[in-house]
């Protein structure tokens, strides 16, 4: 089978200098633009600091099916190498979450316990761990080997591979139909959903589901969170725009469902055309969405955001000048992918933040991307506590504020950036 154009053109990191749509071909204009920045999981050792590569990100609204992707492309082989620090099993929250995912599909999987489930991102196995465990049949594609060994000394089964039409096609020859694609989190990172499509038209069984999860457009843009718009978000899904998308490769969109998690989701439930009922729910958001001005004028929804956005850097800056020159100290809390976009567009150095603490291993002892910011374990937070902790790591403020209670004891203030700057 060969690779599709949108594949070969993810692959060579095209610029959409023509500004089409990826998944249409309908024309693109420009709503938000962040500037030059890093591969935002390019967490380097301090000497390779200045061999991470730079982009411009910069998103753009499609005037024909309404989808929000970025202008450029960053090629995946530049985002996702070998050691791809990022480990979904970080977070108590995240574990639940996907747990709970994992037990729903045992129960509802077309095909019932027989039944045979692909995950397309499967990282550190956080979700298939569960369906190992309960003897369902399973495979995860994940093209990061580090996070696939993890999975595997799980007892998940894992293919180190980008999934697209090619490798999809390869799966059914060896496992036959998947009764249930899963991906969370990683759709929105994949350019050529032409490939994906088709390979999930391969793999999927005529009565299979394909349920995917995303941040939400709308609470992106409610929220301020313009730290979810770096490199690997390629598009930033509504519930108008995944239906358009569906509908164009063959496929119906049959269900949504708002979840709170990265300050909201939404899953989706993709079947084949004409398969299943389309719950109400599906027309509820878009009618909702047309109402907040997404599913057709995103320009003015971006105008606001962009001016807000503004707002945030001048207030987030000149907080951190304050602290340093009263000679207070501030860390930054979570060395997250969003925590790249913040720092670089803000401009904020080692200067301004001496430290970033994080939990993954791989993490630390590099610098953050573009910004050069030492990455330290959890104890550099505690010991001793600082002034101050600013915590990009804000979709797990709820475990993280109770984990580290002690700190705002001593009077310790967090600092949050969205939807305003403030402090805790
Ligand atoms: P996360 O929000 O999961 O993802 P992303 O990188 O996509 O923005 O990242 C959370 C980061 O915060 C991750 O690097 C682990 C770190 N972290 C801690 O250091 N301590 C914690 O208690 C938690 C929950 C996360
Ligand atoms: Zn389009």
């Amino acid at each position: 089978m060969s690779t599709t154009i949108g594949e070969q053109r993810a692959r060579q990191g095209a610029t959409l200098t023509d500004h089409r749509c990826r998944i249409c071909g309908g024309e693109l204009h420009e709503v938000f633009d962040l500037g030059r920045q890093p591969v935002s999981n390019a967490f380097a050792k301090p000497e390779d600091a200045d061999k991470v590569p730079f982009f411009r990100l910069a998103v753009g609204a499609c005037t024909s099916c309404t989808m929000v992707q970025q202008l450029d492309t960053v090629p995946p082989y530049e985002m996702y190498r070998a050691d791809y620090p990022y480990r979904a099993s970080g977070s108590l929250l995240i574990r639940r979450h996907f747990e709970d995912v994992a037990r729903h599909i045992i129960e509802t999987c077309p095909g019932g316990r027989d039944g045979f489930v692909v995950e397309i991102g499967s990282n550190d196995g956080v979700m298939l761990k569960t369906l190992s465990e309960a003897g369902m049949r399973h495979l995860g594609v994940d093209p990061a080997a580090s996070a696939g060994e993890v999975a595997r000394s799980h007892g998940v089964n894992v293919r180190t591979d980008f999934f697209n039409a090619e490798t999809a096609a390869d799966i059914y020859s060896e496992h036959g139909h998947a009764n249930l694609i899963f991906s969370a989190n990683t759709f929105s990172h994949i350019s050529y959903l032409d490939s994906i499509f088709e390979g999930v038209g391969t793999l999927l069984a005529p009565d299979g589901l394909f349920v995917f999860e995303d941040r939400s457009l709308a609470d992106i843009l409610r929220h301020n969170y313009f730290d979810q718009i770096y490199d690997e978000h390629i598009y930033l899904f509504s519930v108008s725009s995944v239906q358009a998308m569906a509908a164009h490769f063959g496929f119906e969109l049959v269900d949504a469902e708002h979840l709170p998690l990265h300050g909201g989701s939404i899953r989706y439930t993709v079947a084949r055309r004409g398969a299943l009922e389309p719950s109400p729910a599906v027309e509820k958001f878009v009618a909702q969405e047309k109402a907040d001005g997404l599913a057709e004028k995103e320009e003015a929804a971006f105008v606001r955001f962009s001016s807000d956005v503004n707002r945030i850097k001048t207030d987030l800056v000149s907080l951190l000048h304050d602290i340093r020159s009263e000679g207070r100290r501030v860390v930054g809390y979570g060395a997250t992918s969003r925590s790249a976009t913040v720092l670089n567009y803000c401009g904020i150095g080692a200067d301004l933040l001496p430290l970033v603490c994080d939990s993954t291993p791989e993490k630390q002892g590099r610098v953050t991307p573009g910004s050069k910011i030492p990455v330290c374990p959890p104890d550099a937070f505690t010991d001793p506590y600082p002034d101050y902790a600013l915590l990009f790591a804000w979709n797990h403020a709820e475990e993280i504020m109770a984990k580290e209670r002690l700190f705002q004891e001593k009077g310790g203030r967090w600092i949050l950036y969205v939807p305003e700057v403030h402090t805790i």
